[in-house]
């Protein structure tokens, strides 16, 4: 049985979204995160696309990526459309200087700023604490803090609801403990290859608040398979993970499914997963993807997934 593609509640933010979002990191043109240039028609067709489809419905973007062409492109598309299309929603993130990696209360300020002037928009849905690992915690945590200014930003409703996306899972429950997040974004540690998320993901459901998987092909090796793009987390993988992709990709060749169908679903089938963030960066991978989300695919592939895994 295929996991449903209803639209569910986004945790405590009460935002109505479809499980899979579409990921804009890579939209944003980041060559050198992904190894490849996305020309900016390509991202414009993307975005149009959503817009224009009757499923997907939830967006996921951040001031940091591209340096700030992915909101940028983004933007295009909204002034086109003359705002956000009702229903839609629309993520970001408050992000640290690119070169200072400071996220204090000022950056806050101007990450927030920047977001709502490159998307052409007066308050933003949802905004998610970034990357805050590479940043000094008093800085973000502190009195008059990058958090604090989030914060009031949402007092005013300038943010209606405040999310957390960060990397390791020690920082993020850490966060967590502080009560303020409605939503969590974790990227590239609930896949196939890597299951480091899930106490992660205990805690945010017995806390009812959204666990949102991101990178569920591990930024593109699980999609494209490990010969055509042998990287994992925006570098070159070890040895020892491309054999293991090849493992699982044999196991999905056996059962005659395609890699990308099981790397996909993985995450779609897992009831504590609120929304899978999907990177694409052409028109025609929102069609795909949802093609990919309704596969049938045999019930003991997962049992042979889980062998090839360990
Ligand atoms: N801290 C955080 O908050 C955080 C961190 C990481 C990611 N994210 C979010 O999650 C999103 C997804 O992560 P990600 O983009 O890094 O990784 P991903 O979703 O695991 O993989 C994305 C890559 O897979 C490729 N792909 C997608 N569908 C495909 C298909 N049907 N066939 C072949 N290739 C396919 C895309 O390539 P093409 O270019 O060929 O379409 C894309 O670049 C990001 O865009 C971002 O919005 C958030």
């Amino acid at each position: 049985m295929t996991a449903s593609l209803a639209r569910r509640v986004l945790g405590r933010t009460g935002l109505t979204v479809h499980p899979i979002c579409l990921g804009c990191a890579s939209l944003g043109d980041m060559p050198e995160t992904f190894a490849y240039s996305v020309p900016e028609e390509d991202a414009l067709a993307t975005v149009r696309t959503l817009l224009d489809g009757p499923e997907l419905n939830f967006i996921d973007t951040a001031n940091i990526y591209g340096f700030g062409e992915s909101e940028r492109r983004i933007g295009v598309v909204l002034r086109e459309r003359g705002g956000l299309p009702p229903g839609i929603v629309l993520a970001t993130k408050a992000d640290r200087d690119k070169d200072s990696n400071r996220l204090d209360g000022d950056q806050a300020h101007r990450s927030i700023e920047q977001s709502l002037s490159r998307l052409g928009l007066d308050r933003l849905q949802l905004v998610y604490l970034h990357d805050v690992e590479y940043c000094d915690q008093d800085e973000v945590l502190g009195r008059g803090g990058a958090l604090d200014v989030l914060r009031g930003y949402r007092e005013q409703g300038v943010i209606e609801h405040l999310g957390l996306a960060a990397g390791p899972i020690d920082v993020m429950l850490r966060y967590v403990d502080l009560g303020v997040f409605e939503a969590v974004i974790s990227h590239n540690r609930y896949t196939l290859l890597d299951r480091s998320a899930e106490p992660l993901i205990e805690r945010c459901d017995a806390e009812g608040i959204a666990f949102v998987n991101a990178a569920p092909y591990g930024s593109g090796m699980l999609a494209k398979g490990p010969s055509a793009y042998p990287r994992y987390m925006y570098r070159d993988a070890p040895a020892s993970l491309v054999a293991r992709a090849f493992e699982l990709e044999a196991v999905c060749r056996r059962f005659g499914v395609p890699l990308a169908a099981a790397a996909l679903q993985f995450s779609l089938r897992d009831p504590r997963v609120t929304a899978t963030i999907v990177g694409m960066t052409k028109p025609e991978r929102i069609g795909q993807t949802l093609e990919l989300a309704r596969l049938a695919l045999p019930e003991e592939i997962w049992a042979a997934l889980e062998a090839a895994s360990e």
